[in-house]
């Protein structure tokens, strides 16, 4: 295939961790016959000091014209000044409206050499391995009436939950899709004891189970949700979620894989291929970005992780267009090369082979060249 390619690294560590992504995926199209064209657009702060806007209209022409995204991270404290007009994160909320980015999928698996460094027991860690897929372009971030007033009584602001069937559906069906391409359990996570959109959307998940009868469906409370991810987050194969909730639900289970620096994610235009099958190349690109930010702290010192990101551009082949064989390439690089004691310096423990982001990418390129 020839793949087409928004290459957009953004803030702070987002460009080195995503320049190691295009090594690894060079490297992929060498061994299995691909090629790929890179096209590079700015997006988050950087954009703002460019161009005054964070998500600039040539970065969005650009995509468009694009199979897929390989994103890194915007932010950072240059840009954080609450009166600004504008903020990098006002970039990603656009990006996800205008492409229709509406399902979030995290994948939250334990490295099991990684269990010592998550604060939860090891015995409460074994076997986590969970997706949560999250709404994203409805529900608190986008309802209307969303605005501030102020009159004699005093500053008031207001925001909207709001969904409609059609919205709750689409996302529902990836989620159970996603469980029948698992381990065939899927937990819808709403507020239906309190809220009326929490009520439509846990009849709607109950009305689509109907053509997922091999999918076991359990409904839960978000709260008590909260309370299972670190209690039994074992149990869990894939959750679905309305936006603000998979925001927060999903902060909260990255704490059980240790480090943000390897935990992948993807936002979809469409619901992902059927096994077997290559996606027909049609409608708007899918974004794949690594779920940890911008980290400025540690930014243009070589030293952050770039698995999440290479795990992203594996995601990004196995879901955009359907190469299987090429994703799985990739995630056995990153296998190899942690198994052999490298690490990256935010996971490095006692007697582990402390290198550098660039070095780390060069092993996997490597590891997948065969
Ligand atoms: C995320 C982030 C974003 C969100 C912010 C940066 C707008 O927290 O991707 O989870 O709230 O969706
Ligand atoms: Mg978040």
């Amino acid at each position: 295939m020839d793949l087409k390619i928004a290459v957009i690294g953004g803030d702070g560590i987002g460009p080195e961790v995503t320049a190691e992504s295009v090594k690894v995926l060079e490297s992929v199209g060498r061994r299995f016959g691909h090629t790929f064209t890179w096209k590079t657009g700015q997006m988050g702060g950087c954009a703002i000091d460019k161009y005054g806007t964070p998500l600039p209209d040539e970065t969005i022409d650009m995509i468009l014209g694009c199979d897929a995204i390989l994103f890194g991270a915007v932010g950072g404290p240059k840009w954080d000044d609450p009166r600004a007009k504008t903020h990098p994160e006002d970039g990603i909320l656009r990006i996800r409206k205008e492409l229709g980015l509406f399902a979030n999928v995290r994948p939250i698996k334990v490295y099991p050499d990684l269990m010592d460094s998550s604060p939860l027991r090891r015995e409460r860690l074994e076997g986590v391995d969970m997706v949560i897929v999250r709404e994203l372009t409805g529900g608190l971030y986008f309802g209307r009436p969303k605005r501030r007033w102020e009159n004699a009584r005093g500053r008031r602001a207001v925001d909207t939950l709001s969904y409609t069937e059609k919205e709750i559906e689409r996302v529902v069906r990836v989620g159970f899709d996603m469980a029948r391409s698992r381990r065939n359990k899927l937990t819808s996570v709403d507020k239906a004891n309190v809220l009326e959109s929490g009520r439509l959307w846990r009849e709607i998940a109950t009305e689509l189970h109907d053509e997922y009868r091999d999918v076991e469906l359990t409904h839960l409370l978000v709260d008590n949700a909260a309370m299972q991810l670190i209690t039994n987050p074992a149990q869990f194969d894939v959750i679905v979620t309305e936006n603000t909730f998979g925001d927060i639900l999903s902060d909260e289970a990255s704490v059980l894989a240790g480090s943000m620096g390897m935990l992948p994610s993807a936002s979809l235009t469409s619901p992902p291929p059927k096994k077997g099958t290559r996606r027909r190349r049609s409608g708007k690109p899918s974004l794949y970005e690594p779920i940890h930010g911008s980290a400025p702290d540690i930014a243009g010192q070589g030293v952050a992780n770039p698995v999440a990101s290479l795990l992203s551009s594996a995601m990004m082949l196995r879901w955009s267009f359907g190469l299987h064989k090429e994703a799985d390439a990739i995630e056995k690089g990153v296998d190899a090369v942690m198994s052999e004691g490298f690490r990256t310096r935010d996971i490095a423990g006692e007697g582990d082979k402390c290198i550098g982001t660039v070095q780390f990418g060069d092993m996997v390129a490597g590891a997948v060249a065969g």
